[in-house]
């Protein structure tokens, strides 16, 4: 039986151009969906668009957006909400991955780090999230990161970021709890992407997008309230979190 396309699943994907969220997107593309892509470079957007569409996607809508403009935050959350007349899915996949060393050195550079990363992806969750608890029903799903489970050296200006996130949506799903509107924190691990394409990388702790991919469907799918990914990273963090401070400060992390 085929899916009518005003029954499909309406996804709104706020940073549609992260190798994350191109994953996620074509998964839902191939589940027949229709999606709102939303990010900076429209041409980008649109060659998204028409491989999204190719793969199955019921209909797909680009909006071109700034996210480092907060005053236009309310209006960007508005307009991706009425594309389909509500939304079933908002994931939020934007953010950056500063120098640690260039971020402590630079006022701006720390101030875009702080925005990108918390300020900005929190504001936009509490315009997303009126709507959501008007219709009582979605998921909000947003990625934050491990680096936010504890503060280490090596970059706890993104980590901060991260934290504070990770913090404003356990509150948020506290308050939406009530009105049965899913909240998903989702803490991958190092991933690669162009956002780590200057890292050494291989190795049993890195993922693909599409590994990272398949476990946010599936964590949206069974209304997990936050997601590790891949799996072993909660218990990675688990033994990161509970060195003790005095053994914690000698190690290079
Ligand atoms: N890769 C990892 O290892 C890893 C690990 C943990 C968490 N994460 C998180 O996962 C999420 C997705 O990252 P990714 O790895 O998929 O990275 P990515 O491919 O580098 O994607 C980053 C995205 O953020 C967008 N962006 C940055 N600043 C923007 C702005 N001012 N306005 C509009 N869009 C902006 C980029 O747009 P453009 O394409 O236009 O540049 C791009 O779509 C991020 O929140 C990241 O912090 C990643």
């Amino acid at each position: 039986m085929t899916v009518q396309a005003s029954q499909a699943m309406r996804v709104a994907i706020f940073g549609a151009t992260s190798g994350i969220a191109t994953s996620v997107a074509r998964r839902y593309a191939e589940l027949g969906a229709r999606l709102v892509l939303i990010g900076r470079s429209r041409e980008s957007l649109t060659a998204a668009a028409m491989d999204l569409t190719v793969r199955g996607a019921a209909e797909v809508e680009v909006q071109e957006a700034d996210f480092g403009n907060t005053g236009d935050l309310p209006r960007i959350a508005t307009s991706a909400w009425l594309r389909f007349d509500g939304l079933d899915l908002a994931l939020i996949a934007y953010g950056t991955l500063p120098d640690q060393q260039e971020v402590e050195a630079n006022f701006a550079k720390a101030d875009q780090a702080l925005l990108l990363n918390f300020v900005s992806p929190a504001l936009l969750c509490g315009e997303l999230a009126r709507h959501f608890e008007a219709s009582k029903a979605g998921t909000l799903a947003v990625i934050s990161s491990v680096a936010g489970d504890r503060g280490r050296k090596s970059n706890f200006v993104y980590g901060a970021a991260k934290g504070g996130l990770q913090r404003y949506l356990e509150g948020l799903r506290h308050r939406l709890f009530a009105v049965g509107v899913q909240v998903l924190d989702i803490r991958p691990g190092f991933v690669s992407t162009k956002m780590t394409a200057h890292l050494p990388q291989g190795g049993p702790l890195w993922a693909s997008p599409d590994q990272v991919a398949a476990d946010i469907v599936r964590a949206v799918e069974k209304r997990k309230e936050v997601l590790y990914t891949p799996w072993f990273w909660r218990w990675v963090m688990m033994g990161v979190r509970n060195v003790p401070g005095p053994l914690f400060h000698r190690t290079s992390l």
